[in-house]
């Protein structure tokens, strides 16, 4: 039955003249089938460059509006309309105003996992690949980060000449993993080494032998000559590891199934189909939305040059 379906979205996507783009986070069957899987600054590039008229975001929502942000006259649809992410929630447009407000010499940034209208009042997006790169590129002395403080207080942490404003927001699903159940995976595998995503606090941060994006991650255990990894960060990135790295063993703090995005999950191939076929859950930006966040993210691609 799955062939069948992977095949008629194979046959589909010819017809529309439509790419797949995954995130490392999407289910395994669906990471298999994209066109290009990545983390969100590749990915951005990619919406940005491709030919295809249509773009299907395997993703969360603020991923298929940075797409319609960079690519307006390609259709960008996504299998799930309602895939958001519980960190771009934290901000509102409202909330960023007020803070610009009472900050007026700060630079914006804006982690790109933030809506479309808190972008369109922000400076600069980052990533966490480009995230230290395009800080490093700015001569402002005052930064008003948000919407993550786990991304902003490791990115404050390279830059101590820096004031660092940071939001309270973070990913719930990061946010959660215990300093306990790293500890217990050392304790366990001894030769491990701890790769983690910056969206973690700082006290497993500081546990890391590497901190960085999910492609930082996957560099890093293919590159290294460990044989046993300690992830802490969504477990769709396996998927990945494992298709490079089929020797090495990976775990997971908490246990199989505890690091998981439920929005990036919602993903799978009969709605990936369906959307394909009937052109469904296009994504729409208010064009004087677009207008403004696209600056924000033109300024990303700029300054991680
Ligand atoms: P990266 O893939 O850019 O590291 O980001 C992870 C993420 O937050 C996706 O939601
Ligand atoms: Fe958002 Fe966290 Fe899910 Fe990434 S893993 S999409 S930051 S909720």
């Amino acid at each position: 039955m799955n062939e069948n379906l992977v095949s008629k979205i194979k046959e589909l996507k010819k017809e529309r003249n439509a790419i797949i783009l995954a995130h490392f986070y999407q289910p395994p069957e669906i990471q298999a089938i994209a066109d290009e899987v990545g983390d969100s600054y590749y990915l951005s590039e990619i919406a940005r460059d491709c030919k295809e008229e249509v773009i299907v975001f395997c993703g969360v929502k603020f991923m298929g509006e940075s797409a319609k942000i960079l690519s307006p006259e390609k259709t960008v649809l996504m299998p799930v309309k309602n895939a958001g992410c519980v960190m771009a929630d934290m901000a509102s447009e409202k909330a960023v105003i007020e803070m610009k407000e009472k900050y007026p010499e700060a630079l914006t940034v804006c982690y790109i996992n933030s809506t479309a209208d808190v972008k369109a009042h922000c400076d600069v997006s980052v990533t966490s690949s480009s995230a230290l790169k395009i800080l490093g590129n700015v001569e402002n002395k005052q930064i008003l980060f948000l919407p993550d403080r786990n991304l902003g207080g490791y990115i404050a942490e390279h830059f101590p000449e820096k004031e660092f404003i940071l939001w309270d927001g973070c990913c719930t699903i990061h946010d959660r993993i215990k300093e306990s159940e790293v500890t217990e995976l050392k304790e366990a595998h001894p030769n491990a080494k701890v790769l983690v995503h910056p969206e973690c606090r700082k006290e497993i941060r500081s546990m890391g032998d590497f901190v960085g994006s999910t492609s930082g991650i996957i560099k890093y255990a293919t590159e290294n000559e460990a044989k046993e990894f300690i992830v802490a960060t969504e477990e769709g990135i396996l998927y990945e590891l494992q298709k490079k790295n089929p020797d090495k063993k990976f775990y997971f703090p908490g246990g199989n199934g505890a690091i998981q995005c439920g929005d990036m999950k919602k993903t799978t191939l009969e709605n990936l189909y369906n959307t394909l076929l009937n052109m469904e859950n296009e994504v729409i930006v208010e064009e004087n939305v677009r207008v403004n966040a696209l600056n924000s993210l033109l300024n990303m691609h700029k300054l991680s040059e």
